[in-house]
């Protein structure tokens, strides 16, 4: 078992590597024009699935994106000793044989969300190892520190030795918890150990995000008690077991995902309509683009947007916590008005580092300057396509919607970046008409 649970690390660890050489070839300008289904959250696919190690049951999660994050965390399941099947957007996850409550540096590396583990290996057996601090995008400094202070004020113990960090407790104390950033990562964290809380757990200037409220679908739906998701103040009233019932959950759309089809649309043109999409989800970013000239119908769970001409700048953007304009869509927004009239201002309050798209959208063109946390963009007429590098996976996004506006053709090299959190994409860009291929890069 050792042996083989190796063999998935180190194959891992490679096909990490070998994906890294990927290329997206963009043969623009494209014009977008159909209908297309929006896929299921990746950041609400991530922690429902570290969430299933508390099934007492099989469960069955459908709607996931068959992304890279899914699959390093589906590998980190089978790691820790899940059964786990993945086939046709649907994890079927048996947790019964878990029996590991370590996380190896060569998964924590992967991916910033394995630091979710934690909580949850917490609540399975009220200890967890972490031997690496948790990866991802170079976004930001990303520190784990509100994550680990409101461990401490559930009562367990942490110790931290270099990079390792261990924690143990022989039960969680109910408490109150007030976070001092609304941080969707903490807020979760801090969920999943408090499952089995005794009495109850407050999390206070909480994370609202629509993935956190989804998590707590599913672990309500597992026999959990917890009120006020989607709002500043949840509440977990910790239980003795869960349900022994198998559970089946669908995972959300990708608000993310689809705020990109918006705003490749807003650059290029034409007409698409969104389908399995929530408008609700989208206010921020169907506001500013119904600002800027783009035509925007909303009905249930569809978004028709048609854009004729050149996208109307001039606006200040700034990124916020849910319900304010999303983090993760300030780089595709920035590749939209780099091509619209007039200037546009966009301010970053989330991440320090989070416009390592810029220099890359000025090698096509773009009249972006950047000084600390604001950008300012003189929309120009049109991009040129070159090479060009996704350093992180919006950014990369960025590039590829920059790719799909320019004249001529763009390669976006390390698209491995991309495909971290939108599945297929040159595949379901190309189903709206746009011309893309895949090759292996330099
Ligand atoms: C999640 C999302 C990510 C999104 C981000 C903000 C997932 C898997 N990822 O990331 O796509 O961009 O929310 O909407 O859901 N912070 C601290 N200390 C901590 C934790 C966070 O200072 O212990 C800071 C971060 O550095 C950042 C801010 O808080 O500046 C927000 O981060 P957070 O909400 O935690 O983001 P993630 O959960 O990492």
């Amino acid at each position: 078992m050792q042996f083989e649970n190796k063999i998935i690390c180190d194959g891992l660890l490679n096909k990490s590597l070998e994906v890294k050489m990927q290329k997206l070839i963009i043969y623009g300008p494209a014009s977008l024009m159909g209908e297309i289904e929006v896929e299921g959250a990746k950041n609400a696919a991530l922690p429902i699935l570290t969430a299933s190690i508390l099934a007492q049951n099989k469960v069955i999660i459908t709607n996931v994106p068959d992304i890279v994050d899914v699959k390093h965390t589906i590998e980190i399941l089978k790691y820790l000793g899940c059964n786990v099947l993945f086939e046709n957007n649907t994890v079927v996850v048996d947790s019964s044989s878990i029996g590991r409550f370590t996380i190896p540096p060569e998964y924590a590396k992967l991916m910033r969300s394995s630091v979710l583990f934690m909580g949850a290996l917490l609540s399975k057996f009220r200890r967890v190892e972490l031997s690496n601090h948790p990866g991802g995008c170079e976004i930001g400094q990303r520190p784990i520190d509100l994550h680990i202070s409101a461990f401490r004020q559930l009562g367990i113990e942490v110790f931290e030795n270099n990079n390792r960090i261990m924690c143990r407790c022989d039960r969680i104390k109910g408490s109150e918890i007030f976070l001092p950033i609304p941080s969707v990562g903490a807020t979760e964290n801090i969920i999943l150990a408090s499952i089995f809380c005794d009495g109850e757990v407050v999390i206070k200037n909480a994370a609202k995000e629509p993935e956190i409220v989804d998590l707590c679908h599913f672990l309500n739906k597992l026999g959990a008690k917890i009120k006020g998701a989607g709002t500043h103040i949840i509440k977990i009233e910790g239980v003795k077991r869960l349900n022994s019932e198998e559970v089946i959950h669908k995972v959300i759309p990708d608000r993310i995902v689809a705020g990109t089809y918006l705003c490749a649309v807003a650059a290029c043109g034409k007409e698409v309509v969104l389908k399995s999409v929530f408008p609700r989800h989208l206010d921020s970013i169907l506001h500013i683009l119904k600002g800027s000239g783009c035509k925007i119908k909303e009905s249930k769970n569809e978004i028709w947007i048609k854009k004729e001409g050149r996208l109307k700048g001039g606006l200040r953007i700034t990124t916020h916590y849910y319900p304010g304009f999303p983090t993760d869509l300030q780089a595709p927004v920035c590749s939209a008005f780099a091509v619209a009239s007039g200037v546009t201002i966009i301010k970053e309050t989330i991440f320090e580092n989070r416009f390592k798209h810029v220099p890359e959208l000025v090698k096509m063109g773009a009249d972006i300057h950047v000084e600390k946390d604001i950008a300012v963009i003189n929309g120009v007429e049109k991009l040129r396509g070159c090479k060009v590098f996704a350093r992180d996976l919006r950014g990369g996004a960025a590039l590829f919607i920059a790719g799909l506006s320019a004249q001529g053709v763009t390669e976006v090299m390390d698209a491995d970046y991309i495909d971290r959190g939108y599945e297929k994409i040159e595949e379901k860009y190309s189903l709206l008409g746009a011309k893309i291929l895949r090759e292996k890069g330099e």
